[in-house]
């Protein structure tokens, strides 16, 4: 029997590329060459199944493109790259790669916030570049972490490991907003108030993004909001480049209106906004939160798995859109 076919569309672990090779005819990427969307859909043409990251954009264009496509799988908990209704117009399902991330994505969330709030590559850099010579009562003084207010924008699965990180590990008093209001019970789990946008951003000492991307939540955090923010608060974005305008931001950072930010993605990462790259009360890190080597081998194989599990069984394992599977 011949094997379905698939395209990895980045580099991947070994083991990763060696394990769909037991069941697929597979081109791979281990260049890791970023193509073009007319060169992805070129190579995507004779394929069954994607092994795709956020940066491949599946859209209705491309899928018109690519016949034989059944699947694209995503490693990443994220997919503002899939466009979720085309993908079910053309019976193409998506998954993504939930759970293996959280408490990973948790920890570097809480980290940015707290090399945020307490200065740390700023003052890395200071003495790096030899200035420093003497100690001095208020040198890189930043903000307190333990026993403030932490105000989390999105509560899944990632917000509330945050919140249990600061309410129970640090004391803080936790304040979130969601979409919707999470059970009683998650609630006292997570030791979480919920209150209104608007709220949370007057009251919260540490502001944390974790909402998923979409068009309703293109700039949640833009002038408006960071001018209800208190001016010693923070800014942690480890959600999605667009959530923040990052023009604004720097802004308002550059003008002290807040004190400090930490942000982990960028709208139109890998680019940078200039202005951020120029202030120096902001924390940069290149889209890391769940880079650790366990974790990233675990959504590889979560990938993997839903793409075997699909195209050998029909069984996939985190899908995204099931009613691909009522009408296969
Ligand atoms: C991924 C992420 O590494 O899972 C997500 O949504 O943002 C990251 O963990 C990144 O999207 C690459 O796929």
């Amino acid at each position: 029997m011949t094997k379905p076919k698939i395209l990895v569309a980045r580099a991947v672990f070994p083991e990763t590329l060696a394990l769909l090779s037991e069941h697929f005819e597979v081109e791979s990427n281990q260049d890791d060459v970023l193509w073009s969307k007319a060169e992805l859909a070129r190579r995507l043409a004779d394929k069954q199944g994607a092994f795709t990251t956020g940066s491949e954009r599946i859209d209705a264009e491309l899928l018109a493109a690519c016949p034989q496509l059944k699947i694209c799988a995503n490693m990443a908990v994220g997919y503002n790259n899939f466009d979720v209704d085309a993908m079910t117009a053309r019976g193409v399902l998506a998954t993504n790669a939930p759970d293996v991330l959280t408490e990973t994505t948790a920890d570097f969330g809480f980290a940015l916030l707290m090399a945020t709030a307490r200065r740390m590559t700023e003052s890395e850099h200071y003495l790096r570049r030899g200035e420093w010579t003497q100690w001095r009562y208020d040198l890189f003084a930043g903000t307190e972490v333990h026993g403030s207010t932490l105000g989390i924008i999105g509560m899944g699965r990632i917000g509330q490991g945050i919140a249990r990180r600061g309410a129970l590990g640090f004391g803080m008093k936790v304040i979130y907003h969601n979409r919707s209001r999470l059970s009683p019970d998650l609630e006292a789990q997570c030791q979480a108030q919920y209150v209104g946008k608007e709220e949370l951003l007057r009251r919260a000492d540490h502001v944390l993004l974790v909402v998923p991307y979409s068009a309703a939540s293109h700039h949640t955090i833009g002038a408006p909001e960071l001018a209800l923010m208190k001016p010693t608060a923070t800014l942690i974005n480890i959600a999605r480049g667009g959530i923040v305008d990052d023009a604004a931001l720097a802004q308002a950072l550059r003008e002290r209106r807040i004190a400090a930010a930490g942000l982990d993605v960028f709208e139109g990462e890998p680019s940078v906004h200039p202005d951020l790259l120029t202030v120096p009360n902001v924390v940069l890190t290149p889209h890391i939160a769940s880079a650790t080597l366990s974790t990233r081998r675990a959504m590889a194989q979560l990938a993997a798995d839903n793409l075997i599990g699909y195209l050998t069984q029909g069984q996939p394992v985190t899908p995204l859109n099931p009613a691909v599977l009522a009408s296969a």
